[in-house]
């Protein structure tokens, strides 16, 4: 006690153990539960990596089954939360929106906010993990005018969200299935990455004994800033700022310069200095979809190629180890799917659920865990007396 180790950014303190994902920064690895995320992408699909993450080993095909059944049974919420919705602006950005109303999920489900409870607990993930595509899509149908689209149990997680996302009650809707797959594939790659900001800010929330819903408006919070989940929004911004190809060479040179706070949005990576494994699998899907979708003429993605190549041509960013990462290729399948950019971060929001509250129900097991409370290196006043208002 009373010595104290002094580490802004927590870039050498690990703030708790945890079986759940293991990074190797330099090697460029990934493994949820010892899996590595280039396998899981290719076999497996979100529901069975959120069984993977929440119960620590892949499921048998029954087990698979019963949880499918359970998520898709849980994916309504309550009618009463359309005013709720109501009650927001109109053009309100959907994250603002998700942190309300994830956080006022509290007030609609009591009896999960009962933690000490693991069956509460189990229900509250669930919930949690089914509630979060419906709560996105209609947190986006709100903000363009549109009637909310309730969840079809017919159709998978993915193109359910498609389909809560892009139909409309007039028009029969068909799922393109290698779009539902590209989305699935978004959410896999999203799901968990060990202590990132918004999953140590969910620890950290839980760590009071906070209700659930409340911890994971605190991670959404989190992730909306540009340089954690808002960085793919922040990324396709960019490039339409850019506008075409032939700018490049003039955002390059920004971001380079010392003096010019720019950077190039869905470059580098805090824990990843050599590549990002899931950026290698989301340009495939990424090349996928733009293939599919015929997308040669929108200038946007014209533009994303160009700067792909043109920064892993540039001796700047190979020094720094600056690849893009997931954020730069997500970003380009959710444009060419249709989604506005305002939609990217409520979408890391909704693939990541799972991590959090995979690490939530973690903590809680822990019988070791307690109050999480870092302390500080004070640099302000010595004790001075204090001075009346006439003196000063
Ligand atoms: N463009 C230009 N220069 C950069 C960039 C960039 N995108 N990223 C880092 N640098 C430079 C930075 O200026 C610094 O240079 P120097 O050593 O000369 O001062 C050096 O590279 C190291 O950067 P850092 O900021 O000390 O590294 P960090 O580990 O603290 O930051 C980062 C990591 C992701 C915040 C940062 O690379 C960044 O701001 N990238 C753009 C935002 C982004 O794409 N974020 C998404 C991250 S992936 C999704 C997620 O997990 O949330």
């Amino acid at each position: 006690a009373g010595v104290f180790t002094y580490d802004p950014g927590f870039t050498s303190t690990a703030s708790c153990d945890s079986t759940i994902t293991y990074i190797d920064g330099e090697l460029g690895e990934l493994l949820h539960r010892g899996y590595p995320i280039d396998q899981l992408a290719a076999k497996s699909h979100y529901l069975e990596v959120c069984y993977l993450l929440l119960y620590g080993e892949l499921p048998t095909a029954a087990a698979l089954e019963k949880f499918e059944t359970t998520i898709t049974r849980h994916t309504m919420i309550h009618e009463q939360m359309h005013y709720f919705f109501r009650g927001f602006r109109r053009d309100a950005h959907p994250m603002a929106t998700m942190v309300g109303v994830v956080g006022a999920m509290s007030a609609f489900y009591h009896d999960s906010t009962d933690i000490a409870d693991p069956h509460q607990r189990e229900i509250a993930s669930h919930r949690l993990i089914a509630k979060m595509p419906t709560i996105a899509a209609m947190a986006y149908k709100y903000s363009i005018g549109q009637p909310f689209m309730y969840p079809r149990n017919d159709l998978d997680y993915a193109a359910n969200f498609l389909q809560m996302c892009f139909a409309v009650p007039a028009e029969h809707y068909h799922v393109d299935p290698i779009l539902a797959r590209a989305m699935d594939r978004i959410f896999t790659l999203h799901a968990d990455h060990e202590q990132n900001a918004s999953t140590s800010t969910v620890r950290l929330a839980s760590s009071s004994g906070a209700n659930p819903f409340a911890c994971i408006a605190a991670g959404i919070a989190c992730l909306w800033g540009p340089a954690h989940g808002g960085a793919n929004q922040a990324c396709l911004e960019m490039l339409k700022e850019i506008g075409s190809p032939d700018r490049i060479p003039e955002f390059i040179a920004r971001a380079k310069d010392k003096n010019d706070p720019f950077r190039l949005m869905g470059f580098g990576h805090r824990v990843y200095k050599n590549f990002d494994p899931r950026a290698t699998v989301m340009k495939q899907s990424a090349d996928e979809v733009l293939d599919l979708l015929g997308v040669e003429n929108n200038p946007i993605l014209a533009t994303a190629k160009e700067l792909e190549r043109a920064a892993l041509a540039d001796d700047y960013f190979a020094e720094k180890k600056l690849f893009p990462n997931v954020d730069f290729y997500s970003g380009i399948i959710l444009e060419a799917m249709g989604f506005p950019t305002s939609m990217f971060t409520p979408i890391f929001a909704v693939s990541r659920t799972v991590g959090w509250v995979s690490q939530w129900k973690e903590q809680l097991a822990d019988p070791q865990h307690k109050i999480g409370r870092p302390r500080q290196l004070y640099l302000g006043s010595t004790a001075r007396d204090y001075v009346d208002i006439e003196d000063r």
